[in-house]
């Protein structure tokens, strides 16, 4: 009987996050009960979004905890269970985590359609395809002319948040943390320009950059790149608040940047905070559009792989340096 290959959080990070955070073990099979399956794990995501629940900064992922499986978004084969809704072969979405195998009820379950790549229920048509999408069209509400500037710009969300807003004909302003990134975004992604903010001159770019002002800002960041684009924004601004990630591997974040309140009353700024779970009732509906964008090539999906479960401390950390560009996956079908 094969064993379940795990990796464990063994302690909680204090300062930056570390590979010794984490044990790579092996555990029996995991079986499954009366209106379960057992899931076999093709790929999971490595996400910014999975350091504030380490943090316990993120309120639906509840408190931090140690001895337990890391928590990620998967795809996978349903291998067993007795479920004629989600029979032996199909592939699925689930919370697989760190393992190679894992055991779900079906209503945690997504089924992903024949035909359709299941790596892309990690990236597009998943959770953070999804965020980008609800976020930037339901949040930041952008039209046609209008300048959308968005941080992370070259990370899972930011990539695809970019592109939404070029497909809305917006003028599409990228932020991220190299000349590299920031290059791709312009001759791949259509970007219209793109700023490394940690270049010294970051401000004075950032204003060179958007000329009209800001009237969409999706944060991934907040923090410093926050606090420049609180003083780029239009008059009837819309600030669309996704995440927090310059101030999640730190055991001590840095407060809210200067300008709030005062900027968002003079300048009658919205500043919306979301989470993509409120608009889990419109999923199948944003996912057929996306599909469409991809099919026509109007959306393109960076993807950034690494092999192997004992790959996935290390692919975190280095995430959160920025070493990734689009969605990075662990693939555990290519061992
Ligand atoms: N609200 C929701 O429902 C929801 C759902 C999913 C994700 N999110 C949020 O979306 C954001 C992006 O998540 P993701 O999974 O797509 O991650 P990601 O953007 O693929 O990766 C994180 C990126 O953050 C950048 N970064 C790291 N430290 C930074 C710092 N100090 N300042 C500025 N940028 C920094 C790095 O790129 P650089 O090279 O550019 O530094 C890195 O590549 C996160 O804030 C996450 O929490 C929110």
């Amino acid at each position: 009987m094969s064993k379940n290959t795990q990796v464990l959080i063994d302690s909680l990070p204090e300062g930056k996050l570390s590979e010794s955070n984490y044990k790579l073990v092996e555990s029996p099979m995991p079986e499954a009960s009366e209106g379960e399956v057992l899931v076999k794990t093709i790929a999971f995501a490595i996400t910014a979004g999975t350091r504030a629940g380490l943090q316990g900064s993120a309120s639906y992922a509840g408190a931090p905890q140690t001895g337990i499986v890391m928590n990620s978004l998967g795809v996978g084969e349903v291998i067993a269970g007795d479920n004629s809704s989600f029979p032996v072969g199909m592939k699925v979405q689930a919370r697989t985590g760190w393992q190679s195998y894992s055991v779900h009820k079906t209503s945690e379950l997504t089924e992903i359609p024949e035909g359709t790549d299941p790596l892309h229920y990690l990236g597009p048509l998943g959770i953070n395809g999804l965020t980008a999408y609800f976020g930037l069209l339901e949040v930041g509400q952008p039209k046609t002319g209008e300048t959308v500037m968005v941080s992370a710009a070259a990370g899972s969300v930011g990539h695809m948040v970019g592109q939404i807003a070029k497909l809305k004909e917006c003028n599409v302003v990228g932020v991220c943390g190299t000349d590299v990134k920031c290059e791709k975004l312009i001759s791949d992604l259509g970007f219209d320009a793109a700023v490394n903010y940690k270049e010294a001159n970051f401000r004075q770019t950032l204003k060179e950059s958007t000329p009209n002002g800001v009237d969409v800002y999706f944060d991934n960041t907040g923090g410093m790149i926050l606090g420049s684009a609180l003083f780029r924004m239009n008059t009837g601004g819309r600030i669309a608040c996704c995440g927090v990630v310059s101030q999640y591997d730190t055991s001590s974040p840095e407060p809210g940047p200067k300008g709030i309140p005062g900027l968002l009353v003079n300048k009658r700024i919205q500043m919306q905070g979301f989470i993509v779970f409120d608009f889990a009732s419109e999923y199948e509906t944003a996912r057929s559009e996306i599909i469409k964008w991809i099919d026509s090539g109007k959306l393109k999906i960076l993807t950034d792989e690494v092999k192997g479960l004992e790959a996935a401390p290390t692919a975190f950390v280095d995430l959160l340096a920025g070493g990734n560009i689009g969605t990075r996956i662990v693939r555990l079908d290519l061992e």
